[in-house]
């Protein structure tokens, strides 16, 4: 059999290319995964019990239960400035992986553009592909604190530019866009009539001083702005495969229509799960938070240690992407050498596009000790190999 010439398009994403090489090998410490170690918290689990025990176990409403979708309305008035119409704006997904998958089928014709900040989450790139459209990549300078310049993405704009995707808190660098940055975006695709997609998953993982912007709550923007959230991050519910798309009702009306033939609906037990953790306490997101802040401390700690990296400071999601460049000719060469020499399994920073080139993605999401090991491992590979 031969694969579709769609699915030729696409290639497969650098964690998994990396999982499968470290597949047989012992001791190996994971830094590569953006994956919460916690449990889903007590009151989420008691809730999807209890809807099972009671038989909430059927199809649901397509877009999502009318109770859940009046509960992300709320939360997206309330904590982002968001305001959309439970009834016709809000659809909720299997996961924020398919909120992509159908924006770039119901928005993307074959040739038509979306621009990409660069480094990207993956999924923008090849699901743009997907949709025969081409991908075109705004690069973010590490140099330049990944400030989202205007002539650069002016420049990358054409009569075929049709949206731009943006992921804010960003994986893979963990950088938080500032709101001017975002005014920056939202001029262009105002001036250019872009839609934006706009990627908020990381949304609750932020240290220090920073602060989330959503794109969407900008002026003139309510009505171009996707806006795309889940609950497997800020409430360890990878497992789950619960998201939502927030959108104006013409775009929700397009995007629910490629919903009902992917998913049907949204996992019922799980939209009780999601219920459970919008309308339940809070403080068990505050406390995960306040323990990936301390591995963040700890990872930064121990790569201030080490000559010759450089790597904007992370105030987002649980990544943090240093640039290894002076140690290896490639990013990919200097994963390998961690995972033969160290035992570490990160990322090699090209996956996330080209200007990821020469960095290496690590993930502390995984406990205090694992993080702890994995830094003292490369640290010890790194002062051998020097
Ligand atoms: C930026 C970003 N968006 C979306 C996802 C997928 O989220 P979900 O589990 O809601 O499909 C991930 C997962 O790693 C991610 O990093």
């Amino acid at each position: 059999m031969k694969e579709s010439h769609r699915t030729s398009l696409i290639k497969s994403s650098a964690i998994r290319r990396m999982l499968e090489l470290s597949m047989g090998m012992e001791d190996l410490v994971h830094l590569e995964q953006g994956e919460p170690d916690f449990t889903t918290p007590n009151h989420i689990l008691e809730a999807a019990v209890e809807a099972m025990r009671k038989g909430f176990t059927h199809y649901t409403e397509i877009n999502g239960t009318l109770e859940l979708r009046q509960a992300i309305a709320e939360k997206l008035e309330r904590e982002n400035g968001i305001e959309a119409d439970p009834e016709k704006e809000i659809t909720v997904t299997s996961g924020s992986q398919e909120a992509m998958f159908i924006t770039a089928l119901g928005i993307l014709n074959p040739g038509d553009e979306a621009l990409i900040l660069d480094p990207y989450y993956p999924a923008y790139f090849e699901d743009t592909l997907l949709a025969e459209a081409v991908p075109v990549t705004v690069p973010l300078k590490e140099e330049e604190n990944y400030h989202v310049n205007m002539e650069t993405l002016e420049k990358r704009i054409t009569k075929k530019t049709k949206m731009i995707w943006i992921c804010n808190p960003s994986n893979p660098t963990g950088h938080v866009f500032s709101k001017e940055d975002l005014e920056v975006i939202a001029e262009v695709a105002k001036r250019h009539n872009l839609i934006v997609f706009a990627d908020e998953i990381y949304e609750k993982l932020l240290y220090e001083d920073s602060r989330h912007t959503s794109i969407g709550s900008l002026p003139g923007m309510e009505d171009r702005t996707i806006t795309v959230n889940g609950f497997s991050k800020a409430y360890a519910m990878t497992g789950w495969r619960i998201g939502y798309i927030a959108a104006e009702k013409k775009l929700s009306a397009t995007l629910r229509k490629l919903h009902y033939y992917t998913a049907l609906c949204p996992n019922s037990i799980s939209q009780k799960a999601a219920l459970a953790a919008l309308t339940g306490p809070q403080n068990c997101v505050q406390e995960m938070v306040k323990e990936y802040d301390r591995r963040r401390r700890l990872v930064l700690n121990e790569l201030e240690k080490i000559e010759g990296l450089s790597y904007v400071k992370p105030k987002g999601a649980f990544y943090v992407f240093p640039n290894f460049s002076s140690f290896e000719e490639s990013d990919e060469a200097m994963a390998l050498h961690l995972l033969k020499n160290a035992r570490v399994v990160t990322v090699p920073g090209s996956g996330f596009g080209e200007a990821g080139k020469g960095h290496l993605r690590i993930s502390y999401s995984v406990s205090y000790k694992q993080v702890e090991e994995g830094m003292k491992r490369i640290k010890e590979c790194l002062r051998l190999k020097t």
